[in-house]
């Protein structure tokens, strides 16, 4: 059975390491694992992405990029992998854009629901149904915490170096997507240790019966 398991949280909530571990717990489970990344994840999408994440933007420049980039992993990496019953292990997916378009930027909600629509349609669902994570692992912590952690850990890129009051609204956006999205989500707090993160992040999987 493939598995799709995307991962969220304001810059600076340490999931990283969390993707790592879990591909590795998957693999000795047999699985084969696909780690990947938005935006990103493919030549084209990665292009995207560096303008994405350097380049100054409108709001709705910014959401097509991602979304454009979205299209392109979806199609070539993200289908093909869970038609051969891989487990994909996503650094972030459309969640973010919600968050970081949507409620950090201010975006409108109402477009990018209609982008999701567009771009997350794919041919192996029935019409009307689209490809969304089978989990979304959410790390969440104050700002204020994220932003000591990220403090000199190196040169932040365009969202990096917006000030908290941004990742408050960003954590307010995945905070929204949680709700409306209640079994999809796993809500982790990540304002703990790592090895309390990583027995939580565990337990999120395992209560699906996807690891032991
Ligand atoms: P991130 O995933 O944190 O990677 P790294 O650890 O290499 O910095 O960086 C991606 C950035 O892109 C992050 O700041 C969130 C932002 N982003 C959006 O604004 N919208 C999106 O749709 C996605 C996927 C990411």
């Amino acid at each position: 059975m493939s598995l799709f398991i995307s991962f969220e949280g304001i810059d600076g909530a340490g999931k990283s390491t969390h993707i790592e571990a879990l591909a590795s717990a998957l693999r000795e489970q047999g699985r084969e694992v696909v780690l990947t990344r938005e935006p990103g994840g493919t030549p084209l999408a990665e292009k995207l992405r560096a303008l994405a994440l350097n380049e100054p933007m409108d709001a709705l420049t910014e959401a097509l990029l991602m979304f454009a980039a979205r299209r392109d992993h979806l199609l070539q990496v993200i289908e093909p992998a869970l038609q051969r019953g891989a487990a994909v292990l996503c650094d972030r997916f459309t969640d973010a854009t919600f968050a970081y378009q949507g409620g950090g930027r201010g975006f409108d909600l109402a477009v990018l629901a209609q982008l999701e629509r567009w771009v997350q349609s794919v041919e192996s669902l029935p019409a009307g149904e689209l490809r969304q994570p089978d989990l979304t692992v959410w790390f969440d912590l104050p700002p204020e915490v994220a932003a000591e952690r990220l403090a000199g850990a190196r040169v932040p890129d365009k969202f990096e170096s917006q000030p908290t009051e941004f990742f408050a609204r960003v954590r307010s956006g995945y905070a929204s997507r949680a709700e409306s999205h209640p079994s999809r989500f796993a809500r982790i707090d990540a304002n703990a240790t790592r090895e309390t993160v990583w027995t939580s992040v565990q337990a999120a999987v395992r209560a699906r019966g996807w690891i032991a």
